[in-house]
């Protein structure tokens, strides 16, 4: 293990924002992360675990240690007539390991196709897109608890999983190093075609019976289409969540803004697209320096360059407030900020 002092972060953080940290390790096996957390200077220390950078933005630099965590593998833990249980370990690529079960055959989690990061982060927002969220294969998670290396596992139940959030977010955040995630696939996959936009390019292409690699590729192609790609220009997918709000309230917006953009959900609550009421508040493609909002996904804070972390924060309570002004409606933060 090698602690590397004053470590720039920079190719680190897919909004490629320049910012250090006092400490740097990478761990690359369970033994390392075990080895790590015996050491009680280490790990009582302010702690960051990163994955791939793809959902936080570094506001300041981290006093504390970063810990990189990249232990790799895929195995197969069990498997019958119609399902496998696949354990992928953290410091796998999402993106990656997705193909390879594309490839495969196993479906479940061909919908969540080209999303950036690590698998090791995957259950930390329940990532979700196009009608799918991870948790709705997640089979269980292999933790160690960073206060004192304890080992546990959590079963799906009990991670508290919801739109963009987990117990890893909430109660239990920044308290356990995830090492790996395991899934139950089916081996005779049924397709989740509910996403309106998906099913749109199914017609468009004319494919009678998609496969789940038909999917997964028509995925790919929407979301090349519509979200900027961190190796061109700096992001980290949606900074907001879309807010939900309660059928009294979604009457009288609706009332106001009979355009509005919406999905009603099962429990008769509506989820508004945050994107449609940033574009109303004239915010897309507005840019501030090197701080702005993509042009063609309003949810999507962008940096061209050099911004930094507290510019990109601060164009987002300025977002936040117009919304609020304009609608009545706040909305959260998904990246972290760190
Ligand atoms: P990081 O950014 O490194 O970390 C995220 C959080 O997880 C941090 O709090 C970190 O401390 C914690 N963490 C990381 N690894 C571990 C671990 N091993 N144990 C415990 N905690 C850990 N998200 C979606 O849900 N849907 C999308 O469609 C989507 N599209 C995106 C598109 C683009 C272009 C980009 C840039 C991002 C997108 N995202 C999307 C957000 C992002 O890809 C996901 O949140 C992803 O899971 C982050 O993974 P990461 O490894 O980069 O996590
Ligand atoms: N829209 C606008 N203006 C825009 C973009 C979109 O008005 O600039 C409206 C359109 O009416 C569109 C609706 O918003 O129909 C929804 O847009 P889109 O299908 O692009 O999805 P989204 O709600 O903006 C969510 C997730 C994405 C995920 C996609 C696909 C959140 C916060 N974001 O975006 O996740 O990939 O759906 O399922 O839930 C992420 O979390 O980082 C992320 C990219």
């Amino acid at each position: 293990m090698n602690l590397q002092r004053n470590f720039p972060l920079k190719n680190l953080n897919t909004f490629g924002i320049e910012a250090y940290a006092n400490f740097f390790i990478e761990l690359n096996n369970s033994d390392q992360i075990i080895e790590f957390l015996e050491n009680s200077e280490y790990r009582n220390q302010p702690l960051l675990i990163l994955g791939g950078g793809s959902n936080l933005l570094f506001a300041n630099d981290f006093e504390g240690i970063v810990l990189k965590i990249n232990n790799k593998g895929i195995v197969v833990v069990s498997e019958d007539e119609d399902f496998v249980i696949v354990k992928a370990f953290a410091g796998e690529v999402w993106l990656e390991f997705v193909d390879y079960c594309v490839e495969k055959n196993w479906g479940g989690i061909e919908n969540l196709a080209l999303i950036p990061g690590n698998v090791g982060s995957c259950p930390v927002q329940n990532i979700g897109a196009y009608g799918v969220e991870v948790k709705d294969t997640l089979f269980e998670i292999d933790a160690f608890r960073i206060s004192d290396g304890q080992k546990r596992t959590f079963k799906n139940s009990e991670c508290n999983f919801g739109y963009r959030n987990s117990i890893f977010k909430q109660e239990l955040k920044n308290q356990y190093i995830i090492e790996a995630v395991s899934f139950k696939l089916r081996k005779k996959p049924i397709l989740n075609r509910t996403y309106q936009a998906l099913e749109r390019e199914i017609q468009i292409l004319g494919i009678e019976n998609p496969t789940i690699k038909d999917l997964s590729e028509i995925i790919c192609k929407i979301r090349r289409e519509k979200l900027p790609d961190p190796e061109e220009i700096g992001n980290a997918g949606s900074f907001f969540k879309n807010p939900t709000i309660n059928s009294e309230n979604f009457k009288k917006l609706i009332s106001e803004f009979p355009n509005i953009a919406y999905f009603k959900q099962s429990d008769g609550s509506f989820k508004l697209a945050a994107a449609w009421l940033i574009e109303q508040c004239r915010w897309k493609g507005s840019r501030f320096g090197d701080a702005g909002v993509h042009k063609n996904q309003a949810l999507v804070l962008v940096n061209y360059g050099n911004a930094k972390g507290t510019e990109i924060v601060e164009l987002a309570k300025n977002i936040q407030k117009s919304v609020l002004e304009n609608f009545r409606v706040h909305i959260e933060m998904e990246v972290n900020i760190v």
